[in-house]
């Protein structure tokens, strides 16, 4: 029962008594944002996780940001608010499943996206994020076999936007599947001179729109940067929160789905983690991530090839 306790100021309390670092995506609630140390895209919060010195890292994100930050950071206590919180790609692609799908394509590397288990990491080459992955397919010879998964999305974007052949796991996202190309265009025929950004994830009747593709970060940079009054946003919609923050005077109008609004594109698992949640898990330093270390230093070979191509 957490009644009469001040949340927020445990939280502040918390953190300092247990020397955490909370780090949130951009797909966050608010308050959570605003809260926390550090918020940024998939990459750089791998990099923050990876370079903090402090002993607990709350992370404020879906399942596979934490254990990414766990492979990196073995020594810290990594704690997810809600142990739920997963990610429709991740479910898309059993291990199992994919060391078959890798057999059936014994000349191929695994480039494979970051939203997935630590024991597809494992089972990969390279893991990339939406903001590395066409520095890092740049860096692959030419004729070198490619299987690229989880994402049909995004690996679909990359290979119309290089001209490379990529062999693609059949994964979605279920928030950017949920856009409406109708209602987009209806959308923007009420706002002609907006722009839209999208994140790749999106499918191709989505993207084909777009002005601007590219990760959380890169939506954002755009929108910093934009000199029009008014931007549509397909991706989820919490990332709008930093635009509003940045820049007052300008109109944010996130995608919509097929009911004409975007409560649909929100991500139902980043939406897990509360205030509530984020308190009792720094209280009590659970649910926390423990991973076997075989697993861990297997899946962290293609973390730091992400790593080092990357940077
Ligand atoms: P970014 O790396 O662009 O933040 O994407 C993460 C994600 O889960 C998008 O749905
Ligand atoms: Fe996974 Fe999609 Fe949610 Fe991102 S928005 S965490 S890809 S389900």
């Amino acid at each position: 029962n957490l009644q009469g306790i001040d949340i927020r100021a445990e939280i502040e309390r918390l953190r300092k008594e247990r020397n955490a670092v909370i780090l949130a995506h951009y797909y966050q609630k608010p308050e959570i944002q605003d809260l926390a140390d550090f918020v940024g895209d998939s990459l750089d919060l791998s990099r923050k996780a990876q370079a903090t010195d402090a002993d607990v890292i709350a992370f404020c994100g879906v399942r596979f940001m934490a254990e990414t930050a766990k492979i990196l950071s073995p020594q810290k206590t990594v704690i997810l608010p809600d142990m739920d919180a997963g990610c429709s790609l991740e479910d898309s692609c059993p291990p199992e499943q994919f060391a078959a799908f890798r057999a059936q394509h014994p000349d191929a590397i695994a480039l494979t996206y970051i939203n997935c288990s630590a024991a597809v990491k494992a089972l990969s080459d390279v893991i990339v994020t939406s903001s590395s992955a066409e520095k890092i397919l740049s860096q692959i010879p030419k004729d070198q076999a490619i299987i690229f998964g989880p994402d049909r999305n995004l690996g679909g974007y990359l290979a119309r936007k290089t001209g490379r052949d990529l062999i693609l796991w059949p994964g979605v996202c279920i928030v950017h599947e949920a856009f409406s190309e109708t209602e987009l265009l209806k959308l923007k025929a009420q706002h002609p001179a907006a722009p839209i950004v999208a994140h790749p994830e999106c499918p191709p009747v989505i993207l084909d729109h777009a002005d601007y593709v590219g990760s959380t970060r890169g939506i954002l940079e755009y929108a910093m940067a934009m000199s029009g009054d008014t931007l549509i946003v397909a991706t989820e919609p919490h990332i709008i929160h930093q635009m509003e923050k940045a820049l007052p005077n300008k109109t944010f109008i996130g995608a919509p789905g097929a009911d004409g609004n975007c409560n649909c594109n929100i991500c139902p698992y980043m939406a897990l983690n509360t205030m509530e949640k984020l308190y009792v898990a720094l209280r009590d330093l659970q649910p926390r991530i423990d991973m076997d270390e075989d697993l861990r230093v297997k899946a962290k070979k293609s973390l730091d090839a992400m790593l080092a191509m990357a940077s």
